[in-house]
């Protein structure tokens, strides 16, 4: 059922409801004030009569067979305990109004009844009391409800005629409030409708009314901006992505043509398929540095991690490097603690400690070395990697693990680097709760500093890793 219709269905209920219960209770204080009135003026008359009575100002018979005429046209008689009449007026008739069994209860003191007579148009109400201390007769006064009597009447027909047109003028305006209140609501769905995967860039324009509406809409569009940001990223990403794979491919392309040109002898096959091998390698290495990026973006556990001691990971890392070091007649000196024992997950660091040392590598002149250290500090396993390279442009240290990015794009390229060694480091090193700097040292040469906690449960120093 439609918002608007059931708004406007509770309304008339609840209206229906509050017309009837408040007419019934103003009909109820009405008629109790009512009757509370006649109650006084009963008792002031009851005196009155009882006073006239003790002056013997009354025109009492013994019998009254014959109704005595009253000048006031009210209701009065005096009963004895024979339960003769001493006194009746013609409003009261020639019987008593009375019982024996009422009269008996008003020799003790008031008794309030409400009577029915024939020729009343409406019940009385009648009071009977002692009509004195020396004397056992009893006075009864009495007075029609007439008043009363009309007042529930107004009230049925106020119910009958205006309860009807209040229900259904407020159900008519709660549907006319509801309607002007959704309007700008459909307008905003309306809004979203049109924007789709075509138009991310459309925004809900703010109703400018500073309401509930209004802060919908901002939240709405805060959701769109981080939406499309995600989009961008992932456009950047897999064109940055498809980019790096272009050029080792280009040259494998290449490679391979000469190859075919190489069957007619112009190529050293083992040369050749050395340099494949290498090129193969590369691609291999790229794409899995994209699939680690990809995962960590996804928030699949990236890491498993388990406590164990990291010297043997480290220099396990440095054995794959070895040959390469030979080649760039760099140095690799590891100092290492061996009691280092922390939570990790052994594939991850291998990669971290292999990334930084490969930069440390690449970047390190002939003869050159390499530093890498491991020890405790604190609460944290600490990893440096220490060269005596260039070092970095002080104005790329800050973009140093942004995904592609490279100090000099045109030499590290030549150099096979696709920008994503470190950018993989920081989002290995972040899911493991550590952290990861780089500086360059005072005397020439670039320090990566790795810091992962030693504790299982070590807080994670930022639970939603940005995107690098
Ligand atoms: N030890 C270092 N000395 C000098 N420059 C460095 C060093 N480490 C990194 N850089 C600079 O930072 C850039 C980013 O390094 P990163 O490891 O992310 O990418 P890469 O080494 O170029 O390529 P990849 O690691 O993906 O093969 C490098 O291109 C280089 O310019
Ligand atoms: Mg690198």
């Amino acid at each position: 059922m439609a918002l608007r219709l059931r708004l406007a269905l509770v309304v008339a209920a609840l209206a229906a409801t509050l017309v009837a219960g408040g007419s019934v209770a103003f009909a109820f204080s009405m008629s109790a004030g009512a009757r509370a009135t006649l109650q006084h003026s009963l008792e002031r008359r009851a005196r009155r009569v009882i006073e006239q009575l003790a002056g013997h100002l009354l025109p009492t018979v013994a019998n009254a067979a014959r109704p005595v005429a009253s000048a006031d046209q009210s209701t009065v008689q005096i009963v004895t305990p024979s339960h003769r009449l001493l006194y009746t007026t013609a409003a009261a008739g020639p019987v008593s109004l009375i019982s024996l069994h009422l009269f008996a209860r008003a020799r003790r003191g008031q008794v309030w009844v409400q009577l029915r007579r024939p020729g009343w148009d409406n019940p009385h109400l009648v009071l009977a009391e002692p009509a004195g201390p020396v004397t056992s007769d009893v006075v009864v006064v009495g007075a029609s409800l007439d008043q009363v009597v009309d007042i529930t009447h107004q009230v049925d027909l106020v119910l009958e005629l205006v309860g009807p047109a209040v229900v259904v003028a407020s159900a008519g305006g709660a549907w006319l409030l509801a309607g002007s209140a959704l309007r700008p609501v459909e307008r905003l769905r309306a809004q979203v409708q049109q924007i789709s995967a075509g138009n991310p860039r459309a925004r809900l324009a703010p109703p400018g009314t500073g309401d509930e509406l209004a802060a919908l809409a901002d939240t709405f569009n805060g959701l769109l901006d981080r939406l499309c940001g995600a989009l961008d990223h992932q456009r950047q990403f897999v064109a940055a992505a498809s980019h790096e794979l272009r050029t080792p491919l280009a040259a494998l392309e290449a490679e391979l043509e000469m190859v075919g040109r190489g069957a007619r002898g112009a190529v050293d096959p083992v040369e050749m398929t050395h340099r494949l091998t290498g090129r193969v390698a590369e691609l291999v290495r790229l794409a899995d540095g994209l699939l680690t990026l990809a995962r960590a973006d996804e928030g699949a556990g990236l890491v498993h991690v388990e406590p164990q001691p990291l010297e043997p990971l480290v220099a396990a890392s440095l054995d794959g490097f070895r040959a390469v070091a030979e080649r760039s007649r760099v140095t690799m000196v590891l100092d290492a603690d061996p009691f280092v024992v922390a939570p990790v997950d052994a594939t991850r660091f291998r990669q971290v400690v292999g990334n930084l040392v490969d930069n440390a590598i690449r970047y390190s002149p002939n003869g050159a070395r390499v530093e890498i250290g491991l020890r405790r500090v604190g609460t944290a396993a600490v990893i440096d990697v220490r060269d005596h390279g260039p070092g970095l442009p002080a104005e790329f240290l800050p973009r140093a693990f942004e995904r592609f990015s490279r100090a000099d794009p045109a030499r590290s390229r030549k150099e096979g680097g696709a920008g994503l060694g470190l950018a993989i480091v920081w989002t290995i090193v972040d899911a493991h709760g550590g952290t990861v700097t780089l500086s360059n040292t005072p005397d020439r040469g670039a320090l990566a500093r790795v810091s992962l906690p030693l504790d299982v449960g070590a807080p994670h120093a930022d639970p939603h890793p940005s995107r690098r």
